[in-house]
């Protein structure tokens, strides 16, 4: 029989179900320090695309039964040219040719679509981090992809970081920042703040190192930001965010947000933190940082552990997250490859 791929039918339970139960078992198998992957959080994925990205979702059968699942996701507005690839396959039938086909899936869906490009990602052991399998890499350097960012996944604790050293961190942050304001808010951004966060995360494909992955500025302006909120609270996500406002233009200089999986409470994810480039030098990158992990403890007093990425070249922001406490913990290779 084989492998045999077809699409995730959304109104099928048992299509649900099995993409869920291969997503759920492979996060606990792959990166088991990861917060248990729900149901829940599975069906919001599924049923609640983010705006200006089209998802396409399959279930690979081996002999009959649900064995691997592929998402390819399509940007809208900006990287027209490209296909990102998420492919996971039930740790008990791994080798046994799913990975490969649910690849030449996406290859052949890839140029269906008219795209020159996919993407993807795999997790890489890092020394002194806890072990990951090999394979992933085996499989990614067998299919031919080109690695072409590495980055590196760090945890807080907050049970063991040392708080008095935040305290001095913030004096001597806001000794650099005089003239600007801290601000913060839960959940949707303040309508007078919400153009200017779609400014700020417009410009986070130019700011951050993108290594050799040939990936354009991607095009945010307040609808998007506006979609995308809709979609967070749709899934049942939480986040927090702090800005600080420059108080002579009353512009947002940079941002910052955490965010909860919907049923998640002692693990989150510490996403965008962007300074506007005419601001830098001023420790705001850090301000925001500190002021938001209070922010967010305040209102999510159970929170343990605060997970984010950086690029491994991306050395100023390392520098801010090393100083705060973060801890490198695994390595993330994100890939292309042509098509
Ligand atoms: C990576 C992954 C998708 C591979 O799935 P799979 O069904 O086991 O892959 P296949 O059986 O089709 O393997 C294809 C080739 O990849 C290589 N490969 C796969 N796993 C390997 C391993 N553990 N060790 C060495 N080579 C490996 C081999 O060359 C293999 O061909 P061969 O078996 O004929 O030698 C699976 O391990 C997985 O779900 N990992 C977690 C998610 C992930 O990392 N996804 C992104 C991958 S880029």
């Amino acid at each position: 029989m084989g492998v045999h791929i077809t699409p995730v039918d959304l109104d099928e339970d048992l299509d649900i179900q099995a993409f869920h139960h291969i997503s759920a078992v492979t996060r606990a198998t792959d990166v088991p320090d990861f917060p248990e992957l729900t149901l829940r959080e599975t069906i919001g994925g599924l049923r609640y695309p983010f705006p200006a990205r089209e998802p396409h979702q399959y279930l690979a059968r081996l002999d009959g039964e649900p064995a691997g699942i592929l998402t390819l996701s399509l940007p809208l507005t900006d990287n027209t040219h490209v296909v990102h690839v998420d492919l996971e396959v039930r740790p008990d039938v791994r080798r046994r040719g799913v990975g490969r086909a649910l690849f030449q899936f996406a290859v052949e869906f890839a140029h269906a679509k008219g795209r020159n490009l996919i993407m993807g990602d795999y997790g890489t052991h890092i020394p002194g981090g806890p072990p990951r399998d090999p394979g992933h890499a085996a499989f990614a350097a067998a299919m031919g992809v080109s690695p072409a960012l590495p980055e590196v996944r760090r945890r807080l604790d907050l049970d063991t970081v040392d708080k008095d050293a935040w305290n001095e961190l913030t004096a001597e942050a806001r000794a650099r920042a005089d003239g600007y304001t801290l601000i913060s808010w839960v959940g949707a951004a303040p309508d007078d703040v919400v153009a200017d966060v779609a400014r700020l995360e417009g410009r986070m494909v130019t700011d951050a190192p993108m290594g050799e992955l040939r990936y354009e500025p991607e095009k945010y302006d307040t609808d998007r930001i506006r979609g995308n909120e809709r979609v967070l609270e749709l899934r049942g996500d939480r986040h927090y965010h702090a800005a600080a406002r420059h108080d002579s233009t009353g512009q947002l200089a940079a941002w910052t947000m955490i965010s909860f999986d919907p049923d998640t409470t002692t693990q989150a994810w510490q996403q965008t933190t962007i300074v506007d480039p005419d601001h830098r030098g001023h420790r705001l990158g850090m301000l925001v940082k500190l002021e938001n992990l209070h922010h967010t403890v305040a209102h999510e007093p159970e929170l343990r552990y605060v997970d984010t990425w950086n690029a491994a070249e991306n050395k100023h922001m390392i520098a801010i997250n090393e100083a705060i406490g973060f801890r490198a913990v695994d390595g993330w290779v994100d890939w292309q490859h042509d098509v």
